[in-house]
């Protein structure tokens, strides 16, 4: 009986350990290519959503593109408060005035990566997936840094 009660906890256990694993078995780590390959395969980011208060094509401002769109994941969009929840991404695609895309841009909330800065992974990529920044660039800290009540994000506000 006994050895039956512990038999049965472990198999709950391993349950919880295997669908947790599951949930979270398709987030990226800090890494820039593990990043590419996530936003651009595993779940493309063009199918995301737009913050409701910054849809479609917004103009910007430097060392960003005059032009941008930020699409951003569901747990990004269902964080009603800052800080967002671990996994939350935002892709930002820079346009030139043409409306030629330029480069990509990206933020993404790893637990534990840049706890004293939000834990932010931050990436600036070519359209080919060649990253450059990335990491925890202090240029995109500093400026991001001004909206730390945010989260560190600029184009959304928090009520
Ligand atoms: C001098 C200030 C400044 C620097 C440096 C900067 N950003 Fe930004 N960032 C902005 C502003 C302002 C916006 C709002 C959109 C715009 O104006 O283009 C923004 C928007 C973004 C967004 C959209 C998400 C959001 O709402 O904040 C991402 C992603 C992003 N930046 C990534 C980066 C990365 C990666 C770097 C470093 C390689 C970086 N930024 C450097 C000012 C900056």
């Amino acid at each position: 009986m006994k050895k039956a009660k512990i038999a049965t906890s472990i198999m709950i256990i391993a349950a919880f350990v295997v669908f947790g694993s599951i949930v979270f078995a398709d987030m990226p780590g800090p890494d820039p290519d593990a990043l590419w390959n996530y936003i651009t395969k595993v779940s493309p980011y063009k199918k995301w959503s737009f913050w409701p208060d910054h849809q479609g094509m917004q103009p910007g401002r430097a060392p960003h593109g005059p032009l941008h769109k930020v699409y951003v994941n569901d747990r990004a969009l269902n964080s009603v408060r800052p800080p967002v929840q671990y996994g939350s991404i935002a892709v930002k695609e820079n346009y030139d005035k043409a409306k030629e895309l330029k480069a990509i841009t990206v933020m993404y909330k790893v637990n534990g990566f840049n706890p004293k800065d939000g834990d932010w992974f931050w990436a600036k990529y070519t359209l080919d997936g060649k990253a450059g920044p990335f990491g925890k660039p202090q240029g995109c800290i500093g400026c991001h840094g001004t909206r730390a009540k945010n989260d560190f994000i600029t184009v959304h506000e928090f009520k």
